[in-house]
């Protein structure tokens, strides 16, 4: 019984396509810093992908990114601007936008109206205001934007969306999810992740958005309606000592983010969204992600380092012939060869070039920032908010 219910699931693993290099794909990267190594390194084992264009505030920071990938022939430059002021010389077919949280509104929206198609690194960004205006500008440049959450291509990740979809479940009211690191905030890194004025936001939307994502894209992205958030920074504020790059080092003073977040979200279609996100508690797990339906529920094992994987084999609870009876869901092996990221960015490219869909949306993506944003204006205001999102 239980392998029949499992045969419904089937994989249907993508067939590799053909690529065509008659012609090379011309990319810029905006913000050469940690994970702009993850693109370059992508983008590289693209045979029709030529990097051409490198651009980072920091004077000489793209020259050694440069140099440290062998991207003969690149153009180095500063902000973002300069790089898009030379597109008629550029002649970017695609760029990347891996700055950190807090430019990455306005790096994105300006590359559009350039007239280029972005591959935005996650979260999308900080308010929901700056989502509001990215849907805006890509509507109004024909231009797509995909935002980089790399865990969508995990046949696990596909799997959940799955077995919701195939009705197992029933009607769905309930979901909690989230996840966590025991002691994990990223300061080993440098700073952009904590400094209020780099980040905007902390764990919430470092890993809160892959956690809001796994569900949501499950079960279709329902509108959220209301948000009662809360936020603290009791870790990041401590005086603790880290050590980086083999100095010790003390953030208590710049820390001005989340490391903990907890909501309580309403969602059309009267679904009850209970999530929370550590960078740093006293726990193993805040929990582990559920979806309870009327016909079935899915326990979906937490990580230790949260961020966006699925950290065992999945649990369907149902009835069968009136018995209470568990189903496991074992953990799926991803295509042998290719990351997930390399799967991120190929649809990327193969959409941009193609007028075709973003592969991760805006259009979804703008509900996961609503709420992401949203718990944070329902702290600071004390109560619940209503999460109103214009028409776009
Ligand atoms: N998908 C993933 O797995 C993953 C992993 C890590 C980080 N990220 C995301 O990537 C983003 C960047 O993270 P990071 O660790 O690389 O940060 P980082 O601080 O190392 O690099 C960001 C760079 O962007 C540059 N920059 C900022 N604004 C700019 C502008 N207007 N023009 C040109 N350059 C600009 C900064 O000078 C900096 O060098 C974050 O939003 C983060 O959430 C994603």
């Amino acid at each position: 019984m239980a392998d029949s219910i499992l045969d419904r699931f089937d994989q249907n693993m993508a067939e590799d396509k053909k690529i065509d290099t008659t012609r090379k794909i011309r990319v810029g990267i905006i913000g050469t810093g940690w994970i702009a190594e993850a693109h370059i390194r992508s983008y590289q084992k693209q045979p029709d992908v030529e990097v051409v264009a490198l651009s980072d505030l920091v004077p000489g920071k793209a020259e050694i990114f440069k140099e440290k990938f062998g991207v003969e022939g690149a153009k180095c430059y500063g902000a973002h601007t300069e790089m898009l002021a030379d597109q008629a010389n550029l002649k970017l077919d695609a760029v990347s936008v891996c700055t950190y949280n807090r430019t990455h509104a306005v790096c994105t929206i300006d590359s559009l109206k350039a007239g280029i198609p972005v591959l935005l690194e996650k979260p999308m960004c900080v308010t929901l205001d700056e989502a509001v205006a990215i849907c805006k500008a890509e509507k109004e440049t024909g231009k797509i934007v995909s935002v980089g959450f790399q865990p969508r291509f995990d046949v696990n990740m596909q799997m959940i969306k799955k077995i919701v979809d195939s009705g197992e479940l029933g009607q769905i009211y309930y979901i909690q999810t989230g996840g966590g690191r025991r002691h994990g905030i990223p300061t080993p890194y440098g700073t952009s992740f904590i400094e209020d004025k780099t980040a905007g936001l902390g764990a919430l939307a470092d890993i809160g958005c892959y956690s809001l994502d796994m569900v949501l894209n499950a079960i279709g992205y329902p509108k959220p309606l209301t948000v009662s958030g809360y936020k603290s920074d009791f870790f990041g504020k401590m005086p603790i000592t880290y050590t980086r790059n083999g100095h010790p080092a003390e953030y208590a003073d710049l820390f001005g983010v989340d490391d903990f977040a907890a909501g309580f979200i309403r969602l059309e279609g009267g679904i009850i969204l209970d999530f929370r996100i550590a960078w740093d508690m006293h726990l193993d797990t805040p929990g582990d992600t559920i979806i309870m339906g009327t016909k079935g529920s899915l326990r979906i094992p937490s990580t230790d380092c949260w961020n966006g994987s699925v950290g065992g084999a999945m649990k369907i609870y149902h009835d069968i012939c009136g018995k209470p009876t568990e189903t496991i869901v074992p953990i799926l092996q991803n295509k042998p060869n290719t990351s997930l990221f390399d799967i991120k960015i190929r649809s990327f490219l193969d959409a941009a070039m193609n007028n075709g869909a973003a592969p991760v949306p805006t259009s979804q993506i703008l509900y996961n920032q609503a709420i992401l944003s949203g718990i944070a204006t329902s702290w600071e205001k004390g109560e619940e908010i209503k999460i109103e999102i214009p028409e776009i």
